[in-house]
């Protein structure tokens, strides 16, 4: 969320939800919706009308969203149900680029109610395969003019995959109108990582070459993919996580200082610096996968697919030369955080048995976020000795916050036009670009021990600092 953008200036709006009776959407969309409700974030004119293959009458598709909201909270009860339930409108039938269903009746008349200037918001809750066929709907019903559509990770599974659909995309829509989500960008941890920095000289001032020897962003995970294993074989870590949400977080801490705090700033600083990712080598990366995977059902027996991806790499820009930024996710390991850490050089002296840990900044998207600075303090005591300490600030604990989940955060920029946080179709490009030798010439994959911290080969890319994470918490 940038400086600009807010709610009250929100025209009356009908979102579309493409894919509403699925899994996506029951877990995700439909409470993140219910929640801008609660947060008073929606406009305060709405309509949000479900599409479906299935027939629905507008009273079973409000049962549904009751249904989601009851199972992946918050509770309708906790209001204001009665007022959103309302709201709520069903398009049955499918939607095709031979046959529209139900929708463009349905959007007449819920404009009809809220205006005929509406702003429609498409959004595409839906598998990525499916995101063409939609794609070319929405420009065959007429339906794209003007509108806003959002699309889910990932956006294309793979370089070929992603220019396919871009050109698509960008044959119905112009890019001012995509919205391509990545929910990484929208953690309040993440959103802090340029707040923080250009808000304070504190951090600004030593964010860079000089100061900084190291960046970690480590997000292990302890979970299984048993729920969608079919999904995680066909994709692993590396597309799932890496290309992804891995290099948009180091984007967020590589960009430069962007023009002014403006949406298309911030966006403008963050995609410039993907231009600057070295391609990744096969040396500078490695691949695991959990013992045991193969045995969860709908995994083959022979899967090569990778759970678990740690790589080194390179921002040719001159504030980050010569620092490697290590990035490191993997399934059914010894924990769950998501750390952003900046591990700075030791200091010139006087002191000399700084370790060399000892001075970190380091942020966790986990939740609301939090930000902890590790640094060497005298032991309080008769001797001058010096001890390493935390000081740490629980964002939530921040007076007049309002701490939003992802989606609910996203969904809200979506609504006042604000794209600081999505990704671009040329910076996607750059992403694939510096993931490509990968691609080529795949590392091999080495077996893990489940609730380990990943293949021992993944230390040796951390050099002297090791990984932080499992050196002292887990
Ligand atoms: C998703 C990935 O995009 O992000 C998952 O597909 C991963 O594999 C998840 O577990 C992590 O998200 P969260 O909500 O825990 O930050």
């Amino acid at each position: 969320m940038s400086d600009n953008g807010t709610t009250k200036d929100l025209t009356p709006t009908v979102f579309v939800l493409f894919g509403a009776t699925g899994d996506l959407a029951r877990r995700m969309v439909l409470p993140a919706f219910f929640q801008l409700a609660q947060h008073g974030l929606l406009p305060e004119e709405w309509r949000l009308i479900g599409s479906g293959r299935g027939e629905r009458s507008d009273e079973e598709f409000v049962e549904h969203v009751r249904g989601a909201l009851e199972e992946f909270g918050p509770s309708p009860d906790d209001g204001p149900w009665d007022e959103f339930s309302q709201r709520l409108h069903f398009a049955g039938g499918g939607f095709t680029v031979d046959d529209p269903g139900q929708l463009p009746d349905v959007v007449e008349k819920v404009r009809a109610e809220i205006g005929d200037d509406a702003q429609l918001v498409h959004y595409l809750s839906l598998p990525p395969k499916a995101f063409t066929g939609y794609t070319k709907a929405l420009g065959e019903h007429g339906l794209a003019e003007g509108s806003r559509v959002v699309f889910e990770k990932p956006f294309g599974a793979s370089p070929e995959g992603f220019r396919e659909l871009d050109e698509i995309v960008h044959s119905v829509f112009d890019e001012e109108q995509v919205f391509r989500i990545d929910h990484f960008l929208g953690k309040e941890g993440t959103q802090d990582l340029h707040a923080l920095r250009f808000a304070n000289g504190l951090f600004e001032h030593i964010w860079s070459r000089e100061h900084v020897a190291q960046v970690q962003i480590d997000v292990p995970e302890d979970l299984d993919v048993a729920d969608r294993a079919e999904f995680y074989d066909a994709t692993g870590a590396t597309l799932d996580m890496l290309v992804t949400h891995l290099f948009q977080v180091a984007a967020e801490v590589a960009m430069e200082p962007p023009v002014s705090f403006k949406a298309t700033d911030i966006l403008s600083a963050r995609e410039s610096v993907l231009t600057k990712f070295r391609p990744l080598t096969p040396e500078d990366v490695v691949l695991g996968q959990f013992e045991g995977y193969r045995d969860l059902d709908g995994v083959p027996d022979d899967s090569d697919t990778d759970t678990f991806v740690a790589a080194r790499l390179c921002i040719d820009s001159g504030r980050w030369r010569g620092v490697p930024f290590l990035l490191r996710t993997g399934k059914r390991m010894a924990a769950k955080q998501q750390r952003v850490s900046l591990i700075l050089h030791r200091p010139k002296g006087p002191v000399d048995d700084v370790p060399a840990n000892g001075n970190v900044i380091s942020l966790s998207l986990a939740g609301a976020g939090s930000v902890d600075i590790d640094v060497m303090a005298k032991k309080p005591g008769p001797d001058l000795a010096m001890a390493p300490a935390r000081v740490s600030l629980d964002l939530s604990k921040i007076p007049g916050g309002d701490p939003l989940p992802p989606y609910v955060s996203l969904i809200h920029d979506v609504l006042t036009g604000d794209r600081s946080l999505f990704t671009t179709s040329e910076g996607l490009a750059q992403t694939w670009r510096a993931l490509q030798p990968v691609l080529d010439e795949r590392p091999q994959v080495h077996p893990y021990v489940p609730g380990s911290w990943g293949p021992a080969e993944a230390n040796e890319l951390a050099g002297e600092h090791g990984w932080l994470l499992g050196q002292t918490e887990a």
